[in-house]
């Protein structure tokens, strides 16, 4: 018999952040997220020391998770965790974590995809935001992942579109540390393209058939851009900072655009839903939000905090596993990449 309501404790430790979140069916209770400043200063992620700040951040996170939602440990339906893709090490925190935490409770477990995650955070029940209806094109933007995705059912999904080489989040975190920021340097871009002009600079356009992405090129040539200018102006990027991320950001957009009005045309569903990190992006909500009125689609957005890495989004999964009874035994392995 499925209890109503179902209480899902969720844990989601797949890269940098560790978080945990309290779900009452499709609603959250609470939403925590530990971040790990120890990685700015070698400007990415150090796997390593990830694992061991999750070691570190897996107990008072879960806990205050709990307190938040007010929920007792004894209330829990399941535990859901990331099961993959993700780094390995930063990955077994929050199984380990789950498992240890799930025999103790008697309560079963749920391993969930982050991809998937990233997706199904549309269906989290918040005023104010629309939930899609099936079929959905789901553009999955993140540190480690781009993808187009034709979204059937909470179960069957097809990647339609995937990035050849760097996912889109790279692109921004590249372009960032050329230009001196510091990681991760998506927001940073994003804040100063704010200020700037988005037609100052030009960049091509990559030559990639299809729905999929390259993102590579575009680092090089940007590379190429800032050593050349830096040769004839010492303090380029200084004077010039805002206009260069806008532009930057802007080929990123025009990219981004490109293939998902391809997709719609391909596939004929014009419900265009985006998620992951870079959905934060604030050109490329604008550029998604404006496509209702320019091309006809009914667009979804996430809550800004369901954009990066967070555990409300592993719950929803985990939600919707529960009530089709798709559990996991506790032999269950993570997995650096595991499809849908
Ligand atoms: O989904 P996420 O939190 O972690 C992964 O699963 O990878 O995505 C992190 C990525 C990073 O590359 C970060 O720079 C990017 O999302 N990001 C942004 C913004 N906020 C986060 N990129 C551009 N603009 C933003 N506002
Ligand atoms: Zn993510």
């Amino acid at each position: 018999m499925i209890p109503n309501p179902i209480y899902i404790l969720a844990i989601e430790s797949s890269c940098d952040d560790t978080a945990a979140a309290v779900l009452e069916n499709n609603t959250v209770l609470s939403n925590v997220v530990a971040g790990q400043a120890i990685h700015e200063q070698y400007g990415g992620v150090v796997p390593e020391l990830a694992s061991r700040a999750h070691q570190q951040n897996i107990v008072p996170v879960i806990d205050a998770a709990l307190k938040k939602a007010n929920i007792t440990k004894s209330q829990l339906s399941a535990i859901a965790f990331t099961q993959g893709p993700g780094l390995m090490g930063s990955l077994l925190v929050g199984s380990s974590f789950a498992k240890s935490m799930a025999q103790a409770l008697h309560i079963p477990i749920i391993g969930v995809n982050h991809m998937h995650a990233h997706i199904l955070a549309h269906f989290i029940d918040e005023e104010g935001f629309d939930k899609p209806e099936f079929p959905f094109l789901a553009l999955t933007i993140s540190g480690g992942h781009t993808q187009i995705v034709k979204v059937i059912s909470f179960f069957d999904l097809e990647i339609i579109g995937e990035t050849t080489d760097d996912a889109v989040g790279e692109a921004f975190d590249k372009s960032a540390k050329i230009l001196g920021l510091p990681y991760p340097g998506g927001p940073l871009v994003d804040k100063y393209a704010q200020l700037g002009n988005p037609k100052a600079y030009k960049f091509t356009k990559p030559r990639i058939p299809n729905l999929d992405f390259s993102f590579s090129g575009l680092k090089t040539q940007i590379l190429y851009f800032i050593q050349n200018n830096i040769k004839l102006n010492a303090n380029f990027i200084e004077e010039n900072r805002n206009d260069i991320c806008a532009s930057i950001q802007n080929i990123i957009i025009e990219i981004l655009m490109e293939k998902l009005k391809l997709a719609v045309k391909q596939t004929g569903i014009t419900q265009v839903a985006i998620g992951g990190g870079v959905s934060a992006n604030s050109g490329i909500r604008n550029a998604i939000k404006e496509s209702e009125a320019k091309l006809g689609w009914k667009t979804f957005i996430p809550k800004f905090e369901y954009t990066t890495d967070n555990a409300a989004m592993i719950g929803i999964v985990g939600y919707h596993k529960f009530l089709e009874n798709k559990f996991n035994d506790i032999s269950v392995v993570s997995s650096a990449r595991i499809p849908f």
